[in-house]
């Protein structure tokens, strides 16, 4: 039995939830983690309102979904605590200490990798009164209402994840890839419609800003599908926008939703979140 004081408000019926009633700087019960986690698979991004953590908690609640992966950048992360990093447009002596204007863009992490994220979980350390928010779409239901028509042009093909392929379009800022860190990711392969592992649903797959190609369509036509894809998910009724309060904790399960920070004044305000994302496993689809 999880704990009586522990509950679960979902933001509409399919999407999204609030849970109270739990400290996640303690070890958590094992019912009350398997609690967390079938919430997390049913509504796809859960959040913690009010949550003391410091990063050794948040550290080890992450593990308790699995193996974190740690980001190549050490720059931006703690020593100790090498798998929590620093999202910040904050500066110490003229250097940013987190990483700034990343994730600007609909997302699933890790997406360009053979294995993908599983759950990235955000905590909020500084957060601006006015925008910062983070944007969350259900693709589950996505792919429930795509039309007929789109769907069949999905069903069974592959996707071309590739990092690489618009990172200076997204990333004008930043110095582009060498050759080697080119080499080092190369494009993955992964089903457009993909089955969830624990709860058998389907959802759409699809990064419009990573993946290069779908089945057998060509660049052009790849690109129209996507664009399409994302004006229907943004038309309708499938997101969740998330307004940031200080000590929110936002955990959301990548095999199956997507995600995007949104703009906020830079020049005005400081945001800060601290960030931990565990690795998943491939992609598979069953018809
Ligand atoms: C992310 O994509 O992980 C960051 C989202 C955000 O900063 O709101």
């Amino acid at each position: 039995m999880a704990s009586k004081a522990l509950k679960i408000a979902p933001v509409n019926e399919e999407f999204a939830a609030k849970i109270t009633g739990v400290n996640l700087a303690q070890p958590l019960d094992p019912d009350i983690f398997l609690t967390i986690k079938n919430a997390l698979h049913q509504y796809g991004v859960i959040f913690f309102p009010n949550q003391e953590l410091e990063p050794a908690n948040l550290s080890s609640f992450t593990k308790n979904f699995g193996t974190p992966d740690i980001h190549h950048l050490a720059e931006h992360t703690f020593p100790k605590y090498p798998e929590v990093r620093v999202l910040s447009n904050a500066k110490k002596n003229g250097k940013l200490v987190g990483t700034f204007n990343g994730g600007h863009y609909w997302h699933s992490d890790l997406s360009f990798l053979p294995e993908t994220g599983y759950v990235t979980i955000l905590y909020g350390i500084d957060c601006p009164p006015v925008g910062a928010d983070t944007l969350f779409a259900d693709m589950r239901a996505v792919h429930d209402a795509l039309p007929k028509k789109t769907l069949a042009k999905l069903n069974g093909q592959q996707a071309v994840h590739d990092r690489n392929y618009r990172y200076s379009e997204l990333y004008p800022e930043r110095p582009p890839l060498t050759p080697e860190q080119i080499a080092h990711v190369p494009p993955a392969n992964h089903p457009a419609i993909r089955t969830h592992p624990d709860t058998g649903r389907k959802s759409v797959f699809l990064v419009k800003e990573m993946v290069s190609k779908i089945g057998d369509l060509d660049e052009t036509a790849s690109r129209a599908l996507l664009e399409e894809i994302e004006a229907f998910m943004e038309s309708g009724n499938f997101t969740y926008c998330h307004k940031w309060q200080v000590r929110d904790l936002v955990i959301w399960d990548n095999r199956c939703t997507l995600h995007t920070a949104t703009p906020y004044d830079t020049a005005k305000y400081s945001r800060t979140l601290y960030r931990t994302q565990v690795k998943g496993d491939a992609p598979f689809y069953t018809a």
